[in-house]
């Protein structure tokens, strides 16, 4: 009999039963190795369409195409055991109608292997996430600042910090509920916002830029690695690892140029060295 541990790897429904208890921990995650090395301290991965910011130098999500999401996430579940995998839906693979959604995340769930899929929009969003959740595909929902709508926000200021703006922002949070949303994403927004909506639904709030008072948290893991050459003012950067890589490239770029790497110890020398016998010189006879 084997004694091999089986992980069991959690769900949207797990997630879901987490409203008001242990905060739930969020990463991006966009390849294998980010993946293997976070899953075991967080509950989600998130493989964000921020990805084409972050590893394509776009300017903004909106150029991101399905195919390429499908790709990264395919990546993530395969290096990943533990936490759920929840995919964004990229701009303009669900806005169109309920069942353009459907195929869209029907094909991110079955190529992928991924446990949710995410979604940007509040109550003009509803009939799509109820659509979609009624037919097997559990939705993570996104509201606040929506980056896919960054050419109509016209830029990616905060929301909701003045109290004229707010039941806009509550009226979406409970539209996504109600449509049956497993926890909803809210991006900066203001703190006493995102309290009053965190209380007023019934599923998880994953706060980013949107306060402590979210029942989880989610940053961009090259943001709060260090890594990104700026970050909004909501990101806590845990490490500076830009500066490490600086330092580790301008020692390998010196001894490249001094031939001190590559030395013996990373060098394949021959498994049957032949020694050379020098030939003996013939005598003359004179
Ligand atoms: O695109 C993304 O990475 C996201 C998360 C930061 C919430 O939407």
């Amino acid at each position: 009999m084997s004694h091999q541990t089986v992980i069991k790897r959690i769900t949207a429904p797990d997630i879901a039963k987490r409203k008001g208890g242990v905060p739930i921990v969020v990463l991006t995650s966009y390849h294998a190795q980010s993946a293997s090395l976070i899953d075991p301290h967080v509950d989600i991965l998130m493989v964000g369409d921020s990805l084409g910011m972050v590893m394509y130098g776009l300017e903004t999500t909106v150029p991101v195409p399905l195919d390429l999401m499908i790709a990264h996430a395919k990546a993530v579940v395969r290096a990943s055991e533990r936490a759920l995998v929840v995919v964004d839906m990229p701009f303009g693979s669900y806005e169109e109608s309920p069942a353009v959604a459907f195929r869209s995340a029907a094909r991110i769930l079955k190529e992928t292997g991924c446990g949710a899929v995410k979604l940007e929009g509040g109550v003009q969003m509803a009939e799509t996430i109820e659509y979609l959740t009624a037919r097997g595909v559990p939705v993570m929902a996104h509201i606040g600042m929506t980056p896919q709508a960054v050419n109509q926000l016209g830029g990616f200021a905060a929301r909701g910090r003045r109290r004229a703006e707010w039941a806009r922002f509550e009226d979406d949070a409970r539209a996504v509920a109600e449509a049956g949303a497993f926890a909803m994403v809210i991006e900066a927004i203001a703190e006493r916002l995102a309290a009053r909506i965190t209380r007023a639904v019934p599923v998880p709030t994953i706060g980013i830029g949107a306060s402590a008072e979210c029942d989880g948290q989610v940053l961009v893991l090259e943001d709060m690695l260090g890594l990104s050459p700026r970050v909004p003012k909501f990101v806590k950067e845990y490490a500076q690892l830009r500066f490490a890589v600086e330092d580790a490239v301008r020692a390998y770029s010196a001894d490249v140029r001094e031939r001190s790497f590559p030395s013996g110890e990373h060098t394949y020398p021959m498994l049957d060295e032949v020694v050379e016998i020098p030939k003996k010189k013939k005598v003359s006879a004179s």
